[in-house]
């Protein structure tokens, strides 16, 4: 595992699209997993900002969402899929048909889940997966307690999760209760993990996942168990860190 410790959010945004671009040309089709939340954001910002200045091109590049809530439609501004097109998809030259996130909208849980780890399976996996954490130690949206070896699910938000991305919405009554996520197998199958972390409110999930004991009750810890993770955090972040 490399750990990067840098200044701040824009430090950490600016040498995450660094990776992301490395992997883009090194490999034009990479097959990238992406994430949603603020986290990665300013990252996108700057892959977008090289891809207008002709550094990158994504004609190639095959995407897999980490997830998606649960009952949400694609135009619903709530959804993953719209935050991707608003914050990377609609502005670079990536195909639609390249573009995957799991259905929202599908009738069956477990279809939906199921087509998802299929199609990540037939696509090979994922070159580089992008994460964020969640204060509890989440990854994707696997909370604590969540199987190591799950493959893409339909899960219960945890109350405190609820909590935390109740401020994308007008109302707490407003967010989802359920999403679907890649599981941490699917995560681990990755050939190469980036975990983004910015802020304060990130250091408890961050000591806990770089230096408590690997429990499937900090998600975020299994990562010390694959064999290519980069982690870009800031100082904030990494405040209770000791190595
Ligand atoms: C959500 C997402 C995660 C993300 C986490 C942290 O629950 N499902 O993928 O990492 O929130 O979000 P933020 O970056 O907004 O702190």
């Amino acid at each position: 595992m490399w750990i990067y410790k840098v200044k701040d959010y824009q430090e950490m945004s600016r040498r995450a699209a660094a990776l992301l671009s490395a992997q883009i040309i090194a490999k034009p089709d990479s097959i990238l997993g992406l994430a949603t939340g603020s986290t990665p954001v300013g990252t996108y910002e700057y892959l977008v900002s090289w891809y207008q200045a002709g550094v990158l091109d994504f004609s190639e590049v095959r995407v897999v969402n980490l997830d998606e809530y649960r009952g949400i439609s694609r135009d619903d501004e709530q959804s993953y899929y719209y935050f991707m097109k608003k914050h990377l998809f609609d502005h670079v030259n990536i195909r639609p048909e390249n573009t995957h996130i799991p259905d929202g909208c599908g009738s069956y849980a477990e279809a939906v889940t199921q087509a998802y780890e299929t199609l990540i399976r037939l696509l090979g996996g994922a070159d580089l997966q992008l994460l964020g954490i969640g204060r509890n130690g989440h990854i994707g949206f696997n909370e604590p307690g969540d199987s190591f070896t799950e493959t893409c699910h339909c899960v219960a938000l945890a109350k405190s999760t609820i909590e935390a991305n109740k401020r994308f919405f007008t109302r707490e009554e407003d967010v989802p209760r359920e999403a679907y996520t890649m599981g941490i197998g699917t995560i681990m199958r990755a050939k190469k993990i980036v975990l983004l972390a910015s802020g304060e409110d990130k250091a408890e999930a961050l000591r806990g996942a770089l230096e408590g004991p690997i429990t499937s009750w900090l998600p975020a810890s299994v990562l010390r168990l694959h064999h290519d993770v980069t982690v870009v955090a800031d100082e904030a972040a990494l405040s209770l860190v000791n190595g």
